[in-house]
């Protein structure tokens, strides 16, 4: 990937870093994004003397903050002048209902509406670069998901699962929209479940079943190493263009939820997050 420029969010931990270690080792550029500077600084390090590869810039911002989501595409615009590749990876599951200032709930900012943000910001990006992708990282969790238009926060009665996966739900929503609106040019979008993972989202920012559950199942999930796999190979395969829009999983297209094709939903939602978060879109 010498020469490519891709940008991960969530770099820090878990299948977002070992997505940056394996994109280093292909030597492509990788701009990390992350909200804690002295973990993903030692994560950063860490990426430049395993792989060899010095190109690996950060960035940081707190995907719960629509102005943060903004200037960190400005930021990235100041300094490159394309995106090959942008994997929006970064995700929280909570079981307790928390409202970001503005009002959203904090999955759905997290997980949902900062890829929206970020992607459309950074589309000049991405229409510089001769051939450029778009991941979005969703998961399984969408099947067990809809979109709930009269309540987006899910606050009357609020269960952390059924918005965890509102949110992934919208990940497919968002790349399936994204591939529609760009056909015709050289931008293609995917996306992507990693498989259940060996990493810290199920239990490092919730509690009660679910999170003993996961700490529990631990040992018999797969690596971070291999919840990436898939990720780069959407970032690195050559000439995948014609399966823009689709979901994949294990490195092949996959069949998503019926609610995830229904493109009437899909133009809705779009149209519903750009009222949302139109202040930041400019
Ligand atoms: N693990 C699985 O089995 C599984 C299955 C299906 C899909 N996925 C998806 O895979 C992706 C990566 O998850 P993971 O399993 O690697 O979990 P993880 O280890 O918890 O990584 C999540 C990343 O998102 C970052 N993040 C959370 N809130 C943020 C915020 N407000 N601003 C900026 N960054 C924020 C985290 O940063 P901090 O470290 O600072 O919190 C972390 O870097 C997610 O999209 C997830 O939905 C995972």
């Amino acid at each position: 990937m010498n020469g490519k420029i891709c940008l991960v969010t969530g770099a820090n931990a878990g299948i977002g870093k070992e997505t940056c270690m394996a994109l280093a080792s292909k030597g492509a550029e990788v701009v990390m994004s992350a909200r804690n500077f002295e973990q993903a600084e030692e994560v950063r390090k860490f990426v430049i003397s395993q792989t060899g590869n010095s190109n690996i810039h950060l960035m940081i911002a707190d995907l719960s903050d629509p102005q943060e989501v903004a200037t960190l595409s400005d930021k990235f615009q100041a300094k490159f002048q394309k995106l090959d590749v942008l994997i929006n990876n970064a995700a929280i599951f909570l079981t307790d209902y928390i409202e970001t200032p503005e009002g959203i709930e904090t999955q759905w900012m997290v997980n949902y509406l900062a890829p929206y943000l970020l992607t459309r910001r950074l589309m000049n990006c991405l229409m510089a670069a001769p051939e450029a992708r778009i991941i979005n990282v969703s998961s399984n969790a969408h099947l067990r998901g809809s979109i709930n238009f009269a309540d987006l926060n899910r606050a009357s009665n609020y269960q952390g699962f059924k918005a965890y996966a509102q949110s992934k739900l919208g990940n497919i929503l968002f790349t399936k929209s994204l591939s529609v609106r760009l056909a015709g040019t050289a931008i293609s979008s995917y996306a992507v479940h990693p498989g259940v993972v060996s990493t810290g989202i199920g239990n490092k920012y919730s509690h009660g079943w679910l999170a003993w559950l996961w700490r529990l199942g631990k040992p018999f999930m797969i690596s971070p190493a291999r919840g990436a796999a898939t990720i780069v190979y959407l970032a690195a395969a050559p000439q995948i263009q014609d399966l823009s829009g689709l979901y994949f999983v294990n490195c092949r297209p996959h069949t998503s939820s019926p609610q995830s094709t229904d493109p009437e939903i899909a133009k809705r939602l779009w149209e519903v997050s750009e009222s949302m978060i139109q202040p930041y879109l400019e």
